[in-house]
């Protein structure tokens, strides 16, 4: 975006982390992520901190001075403020409404790591949620509990949850308050989401640098008003792999054998597995597989099933139950020898591992239930 729009909204000047450096190996740290006062790396002793700015820059255009400067976006929100104006006149919105979006975000991270917790290309999701001034406070209450029953309503541990209050040293340039969601990581508690309420600052902002006026009319005081804005803002991938740690589940189960193996699952919440249901002959025996491949495309066609529907011939059935496991697929639906006879299919839970045996022709009203 315009570096015009980083200057007004602050970025450019306050969008930063404090740096220390060690005096002895000259590793660079993030000092509010630091257990100690001393360097991780040998223990030597660090310089003061200093602010570290996060925008990535580039030139745009031909020439390579300070008037190409462009600066890549570190968040979505300040394309959604100068284009306030734009939305509220085409879509003639009452408040509340709220305008999201998500896409790609650049920092210029001091460190980063924990797989793909702090990378310096993410993706980013945010809701600009603006509101009358006075009504701001609620709102921000209200969108902290919300989100915080999307994470548990998709399956999160309650337990591997928390909201935390930022105290006053840490509210960002433009938050008058700011709630982060956290999810205990392995390697300890790591924000997911920030929920804020940004006020009226960065209109304000924009419409100062501007000259371009971006309010509301509020037709019950007849004035105009400048909302203010509650701001859900969260990291994709943090989101992703908050999910993925959650469900990953180590568990001991007797094999065909006798004895106690290892089983890896992933409990994924149904709306998050990637494939619904496997469809799995019990061999590749000429008789079976067509009606197997009579029963993948009679669920496939129906449509009632939102996400993949996998067939899976390959290996011993067993094998092909901890595959379905690993990747988290909720149900796998056998046909095998007295399915010739009996019409009927086994349906195996991934959790409980349970086996039902059910009529072909009630598989389309029930695998919707058992997905929901
Ligand atoms: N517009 C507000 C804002 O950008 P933020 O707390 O700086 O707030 C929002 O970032 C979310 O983006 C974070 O909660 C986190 O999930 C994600 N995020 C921030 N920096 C990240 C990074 N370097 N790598 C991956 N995700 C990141």
């Amino acid at each position: 975006m315009h570096p015009e729009v980083w200057r007004a909204s602050g970025h450019a000047d306050h969008f930063s982390d404090p740096l220390v450096e060690c005096k002895g190996c000259h590793m660079r740290w993030r000092e509010d992520q630091l257990d100690t006062q001393s360097c991780q790396n040998c223990g030597g002793e660090l310089t003061e901190p200093r602010q570290f700015n996060q925008m990535l820059t580039t030139n745009l255009g031909p020439v390579q001075d300070d008037s190409s400067l462009t600066f890549l976006r570190p968040e979505t929100a300040q394309g959604i403020f100068v284009n306030f104006q734009n939305v509220l006149t085409s879509t003639r919105r009452k408040l509340p409404f709220g305008i999201a979006q998500v896409g790609k975000a650049f920092r210029n991270e001091i460190t980063t790591g924990n797989f793909i917790f702090r990378t310096r290309e993410f993706e980013i999701m945010e809701i600009e949620y603006f509101v009358k001034p006075g009504e701001d406070e609620d709102s921000h209450r209200n969108w902290i509990d919300d989100c915080m029953s999307w994470y548990q309503g998709l399956g999160i541990d309650p337990v591997q949850l928390r909201s935390r209050p930022h105290d006053v040293k840490e509210l960002a340039h433009y938050s008058k308050a700011t709630s982060d969601i956290e999810y205990q990581f392995p390697w300890g508690w790591g924000e997911i989401q920030g929920i804020a309420n940004r006020s009226d600052f960065d209109l304000h902002a924009h419409s100062e640098a501007s000259g371009e006026t971006l309010s509301y009319f509020d037709e019950e005081t007849h004035s105009h008003i400048t909302p203010y804005v509650i701001e859900p803002s969260s990291g994709v991938d943090r989101t992703v792999m908050a999910f993925l740690v959650d469900a990953y589940t180590e568990e001991e189960v007797p094999a065909a054998s006798g004895k106690i193996e290892k089983r890896v699952l992933l409990k994924l919440h149904p709306t998050l597995a990637p494939i619904k249901v496997a469809i799995l002959p019990l061999s590749r025996n000429e008789k079976l597989a067509p009606l197997a491949r009579d029963v993948h495309d009679t669920v496939r066609r129906s449509g009632i099933i939102d996400g993949l529907i996998q067939y899976d011939d390959a290996q011993s059935i067993g094998r092909r139950y901890r595959r379905q496991d690993e990747v988290g697929t909720p149900i796998c639906v056998t046909v095998d020898f007295d399915s010739l006879d009996d019409n009927a299919v086994t349906i195996r839970d991934r959790d409980t591992m349970k086996q039902e045996r059910l009529p072909i022709d009630q598989l389309l009203s029930e695998l919707p239930q058992r997905l929901t």
